[in-house]
């Protein structure tokens, strides 16, 4: 394949008169300016790397990737996910709705979700998806019912809960038995057994998920190397399972600290599932998506905080970009315009009317006026997907970067567009 000459994703680009951050190889501040603020920015050229990343990885070893919709299910991004031959996991009948609508096939689609409706249950079953990952008996009895009703066989995964701390942030750590996620592993080991006479339901696959932003290896091999276990015991059983589902998780430096290569990261996969071999599905999200999303804001106001610092009021917060205010995130923040070294100290808050709605705390970055742009980096994972009206502050826009051009991918919602669905 052609390589591009210029470098993937997001970087600085000086003509020894000015420094700009660009994406692709265009400014941002051209966009921000033809498009307004905020805005979200993803670079095509980064999509792809993470993904063949990953992918080229496997070498050779049979695997599916199979893209998490919820870190951005933007329906461009989908696509040009679909084209790269992605699968995708869906954790709602709407993720579906957009993963058919993206192109994808049935036989493309895992359904995760730790409380699926039995609407969306039928509707899954009904299109033939490649697996429901099933969190309970009680999902697994309601599925029975209806295979059973509809005259179809549905393909299930059962998740197991390993009990295995991700050593993540609390609020995205799901391995612990006290996490609501999934089937102890008991219980689960019980439930494959009653499948034997339950002739509406095949098993095929085992499915783990221990938590996301997960910066060491340490727990996704221990949970490659259960789910592993458990799937050679059940194929020594009889049970004729078609691959092992290892759930998502890989971390991304947001801070510039270590995280696994996506070369480490699928060896250790691969290592840990070699001797069943079972083909592998992950599930990964926020490493394919994250790093190629930019958040571009406008400076609205600053004021004095502190005798040492100041606030920075920027037109993105807390209902753009929710995680810095959910889970005290870390994202960099640079002016678009001027390198990002310096030594004011800055508190860089949204227009929320909440507290919490803090993007960036205790940053030194060079002096900062009204109207300025900066880019809140490493947002293209959990940022627009998580969105909100709070405020009725509408959605933003998002812009996607191809081959040194850019388009529009969702418009800026307008009040009218959040009134429509109103009386
Ligand atoms: N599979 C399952 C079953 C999941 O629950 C998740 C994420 C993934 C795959 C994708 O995980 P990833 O590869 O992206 O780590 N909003 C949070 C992240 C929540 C993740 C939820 N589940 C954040 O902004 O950090």
């Amino acid at each position: 394949m052609a390589q591009s000459p210029r470098p993937a994703g997001f970087y600085r680009q000086n003509d020894g008169q000015h420094d700009a951050l660009v994406c692709d190889g265009v400014a941002l501040a051209a966009i921000a300016a033809a498009e307004g603020t905020p805005l979200y920015v993803y670079s095509a050229a980064m999509l792809r790397e993470r993904y063949q990343a990953i992918d080229g990885a496997f070498q050779g070893y049979p695997h599916a990737l199979h893209y998490a919709l919820k870190a951005n299910s933007t329906l461009a991004i989908a696509r040009l996910l679909r084209d790269l031959g992605s699968s995708v996991d869906a954790n709602s009948v709407w993720e579906i709705e957009v993963a058919r609508k993206a192109g994808f096939e049935p036989s493309h689609i895992v359904f995760t979700g730790v409380g699926k409706t039995p609407d969306e249950l039928e509707a899954a079953v009904a299109l033939g998806v490649k697996a429901i990952n099933v969190e309970s008996a009680g999902e697994l009895a309601r599925l029975e019912a209806i295979g059973t009703r509809l005259g179809r066989v549905v393909r299930v995964a059962i998740r197991m809960n390993p009990d295995i701390d991700a050593n993540s942030h609390p609020h995205i750590s799901t391995g612990l038995k006290i996490n609501k996620f999934g089937v102890p592993l008991d219980e689960a080991r019980a439930l494959v057994q009653t499948l034997k006479s339950r002739p509406s339901l095949a098993l095929v696959a085992m499915h783990v998920h221990v938590g996301s932003q997960i910066t060491s290896l340490d727990p996704l091999r221990r949970a490659a190397a259960l789910a592993a276990g458990v799937s050679l015991e059940l194929q020594q059983q009889g049970f004729p399972l078609e691959y092992v589902d290892l759930g998502g998780g890989l971390g991304v430096s947001y801070d510039g600290g270590d995280v696994p290569s996506a070369a480490d990261y699928v060896a250790a996969l691969v290592e840990a599932v070699r001797h069943t071999s079972l083909p592998i599905v992950i599930e990964p999200g926020r490493a394919i998506a994250a790093p190629a999303g930019a958040l571009v804001a406008r400076v609205i106001d600053v004021k004095a905080r502190t005798a040492e610092s100041d606030f920075v009021i920027i037109d993105a917060g807390m209902t753009e970009l929710m995680r810095p205010a959910l889970y005290g995130s870390y994202h960099r923040i640079e002016p678009v315009a001027a390198p990002p070294a310096g030594d004011h100290h800055y508190e860089i808050v949204g227009p929320v009317c909440e507290s919490s709605d803090v993007v960036g705390r205790d940053r030194r970055l060079p002096l900062l006026k009204a109207g300025d742009v900066v880019a809140i980096r490493d947002a293209g994972a959990y940022g627009s997907a998580m969105a909100s009206n709070y405020n009725r502050r509408p959605l933003p826009a998002e812009v996607l970067v191809d081959a040194g051009a850019w388009r529009v991918i969702r418009r800026r919602q307008t009040v009218d567009d959040m009134l429509s669905l109103e009386t």
